[in-house]
């Protein structure tokens, strides 16, 4: 068995981290998303892997090299545009060749990972098995319909009035008939190769598609939102390990960690946490459930419930929350004359105000 890791996209959503950055290399407690990933399948037992990658192929294969690290043997996959989920499939047929895979979007992170699930797929080996969820509001998402012996009778992308509450979630399981299905669909309005329409394709030429509904966590990492929400949980499940440097006039309350090379000068920090290595906090408050990544400064801040990614530098501005910092931001106070904000912000930055 294989696996298919897409990890290429636009990341509109994300903008602006994603005009000059992956957004599945964001990290999450200070790893990035497709860490995650790229764990739960080598912890499946499978060790090939064909990675699907676009504009952001550079930065991506600098992070995940030959898969090594993570015990696998990494192929990339070169995709022109990001024409689909089915596209991905298609272009990635020689690799794949008549093996079983499991397909992983790379933005998407399952706590629990998905040994079980290919376990039951490898024991029952259906046509197909997709992973489905309950969602407070299904509009967002790919919606299952399912019988009462739970056989997947449909599937809609995004649906105005829903059929069921069960969102599709970004891990699917395939045999070798998953190829016709993706050559014999069209592109849909927006221009993409669906998956969904493959797997209906599959449903309307009756083959075995089966659903398991997932209870753990899952979180598709596309918007800040989602990104603050887990970066919160991952933050919440860790243990607490100073090895960094904390002087006597700092306090690390609960679940902290503090990377070694880090350094605390007269701060408080309240847990869950993560300082990474290279990063100086001084004379500043970091509240729970934020990562601070490698080489910043925070000097004379209040930081709580946000993400900030290596290389940035916030001083003087009070308190900062539910915020995603890119690398290499400075923040600073403006002179108090004249009284004015004063901005260098790149395309589709979000900025909120208050005066
Ligand atoms: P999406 O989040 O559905 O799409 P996107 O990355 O274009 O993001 P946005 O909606 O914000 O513009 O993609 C899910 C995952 O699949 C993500 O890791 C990117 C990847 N992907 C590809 O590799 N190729 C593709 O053609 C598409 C559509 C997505």
């Amino acid at each position: 068995m294989k696996a298919l890791v897409l990890s290429g996209g636009a990341g509109t959503r994300l903008r602006p981290i994603t005009h000059t950055s992956a957004k599945q290399l964001v990290p999450v407690a200070n790893k990035a998303v497709l860490f995650y990933g790229l764990e739960s399948i080598a912890e499946a037992g499978i060790t090939d892997v064909g990675m699907i990658v676009g504009d952001t192929a550079a930065e991506i294969e600098e992070a995940v090299g030959d898969g090594s690290q993570f015990g696998l043997k990494i192929t990339y996959i070169a995709q022109e545009r990001p024409l689909g989920l089915a596209h991905a499939v298609l272009i990635a047929r020689d690799y794949l060749g008549d093996d079983d895979f499991v397909m992983y979007l790379g933005d998407n992170f399952i706590v629990g990972g998905i040994s079980g699930l290919v376990d039951e797929f490898r024991g029952n080996r259906p046509d197909a098995q997709i992973l489905l969820t309950r969602v407070a509001d299904p509009r967002a998402f790919g919606v299952a319909e399912l019988d009462p012996s739970g056989q997947v009778v449909g599937l809609e992308e995004k649906p105005d009035r829903p059929k069921s509450d069960l969102a599709l979630v970004g891990v699917y399981l395939f045999t070798p008939l998953i190829h016709e299905a993706v050559r014999a669909i069209e592109p849909s309005w927006r221009g993409e190769l669906e998956i969904t329409h493959a797997i209906q394709h599959l449903i309307d030429s009756r083959a075995d598609v089966r659903s398991t509904v997932i209870t753990g966590y899952w979180k598709d990492t596309g918007n800040v939102g989602d990104m603050l929400e887990v970066n919160r949980m991952v933050l919440e499940g860790m243990d607490r390990r100073i090895d960094g440097d904390v002087d006597t006039a700092s306090e690390t309350i609960g679940r902290v960690v503090v990377e070694e090379g880090a350094r605390i000068v007269n701060s408080r920090i309240v847990g869950p946490a993560v300082i990474g290595s290279g990063t100086v906090i001084s004379n500043s408050y970091v509240g729970p459930f934020t990562s601070v990544a490698e080489n910043c400064r925070i000097t004379d801040s209040e930081l709580e419930f946000s993400i900030v990614l290596r290389d940035s530098s916030i001083q003087g501005v009070g308190r900062i929350e539910a915020s995603l910092i890119g690398r290499h931001v400075e923040v600073t106070p403006a002179p108090s004359v004249p009284s004015a904000h004063r901005f260098v912000l790149g395309d589709h930055s979000k900025v909120q105000i208050t005066s």
